[in-house]
């Protein structure tokens, strides 16, 4: 399993590669604006924690599956190769 890498390349975007999946997801959390730059990824699932008040949303929908109210995350999902996205 390939442990995920988050990148922050602007003040508005996080990057989450996982293997090969790519993720493009806003920077703050839809809650309360939590930097998701530190959030926790589970490869398996495909899920990201918020480090602030423990939100989960699913990688692949952007949906919120647990804690406090918000709403979803946006995503836009490319595929890596070699550190570059292809679309
Ligand atoms: S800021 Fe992310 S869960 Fe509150």
């Amino acid at each position: 399993m390939n442990e995920p890498v988050i990148r922050q390349p602007s003040m508005d975007e996080v990057v989450i590669t996982v293997g090969e999946r790519e993720f493009r997801i806003a920077a703050e959390c839809p809650h309360r604006k939590g930097r998701l730059v530190h959030a926790h990824v589970n490869p398996r699932t495909l899920r990201i924690t918020c480090p602030l008040h423990k939100s989960v949303f699913d990688l692949a929908t952007g949906c919120r599956v647990a804690g406090p109210v918000s709403g979803d995350l946006p995503v836009t999902e490319g595929q890596a190769q070699r550190g570059e996205t292809r679309r």
